[in-house]
């Protein structure tokens, strides 16, 4: 009898735990959408305004980002989700990494929140392959990369400044 009623309530206890779960992963979805990880975890993303196929998403990226601590590049988020569980997951991600991870917007983020993304990129499924590895500074680039570093035009001393486009 008591075996029956365990069961029952699993029974109706299941639904609630599915959609829990799926709400998680659509809440993760919108987190990565409005928190810009697309922008630079997702190749061709940013330059044609989002518009990748979803099944590209979190791929990484082989164009680095150069400055002076070296080449850093975007990691494969499909591929790394599945190196750790939901807890390492929730531990590790806010911690600080290179520039120009945004690892502080990470860390701000509630525990719910970040379990939401790792359920939604696993939800994802691997794909595509691991991003090239990391550069030391002086080191030759073996890919194309962005410099992460601020410009200044040349001019003269004293000279006016040039006029401002737009
Ligand atoms: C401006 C570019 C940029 C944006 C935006 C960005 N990332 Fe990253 N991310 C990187 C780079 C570059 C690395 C590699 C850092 C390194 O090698 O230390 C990285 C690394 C990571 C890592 C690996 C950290 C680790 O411990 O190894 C995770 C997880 C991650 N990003 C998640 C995200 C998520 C989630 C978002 C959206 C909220 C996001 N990133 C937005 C550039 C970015």
């Amino acid at each position: 009898m008591r075996t029956k009623i365990v069961a029952v309530g699993w029974l109706l206890l299941l639904p609630c735990v599915a959609a829990a779960a799926s709400s998680d992963v659509e809440r993760g979805r919108y987190l990565v959408k409005i928190g810009g990880c697309n922008d630079c975890h997702t190749a061709g993303y940013a330059p044609s305004g989002g518009a990748v196929p979803e099944a590209e998403w979190l791929t990484g990226q082989s164009v680095g980002f150069k400055g002076p601590w070296g080449i850093s590049y975007p990691v494969n988020l499909r591929l790394l989700v599945r190196t750790m569980s939901q807890g390492e997951w929730i531990q590790r991600v806010g911690k600080p990494v290179l520039p120009p991870m945004p690892w502080f917007s990470l860390r701000a983020m509630s525990e719910s929140d970040r379990r939401a993304m790792y359920r939604y990129i696993w939800s994802l499924g691997p794909a595509g392959s691991p991003a090239p590895a990391y550069v030391a500074p002086g080191a030759a680039a073996p890919t194309p990369y962005i410099l992460f570093v601020p410009q200044q035009e040349e001019r003269q001393a004293g000279a006016p400044a040039p006029p401002l486009k737009n």
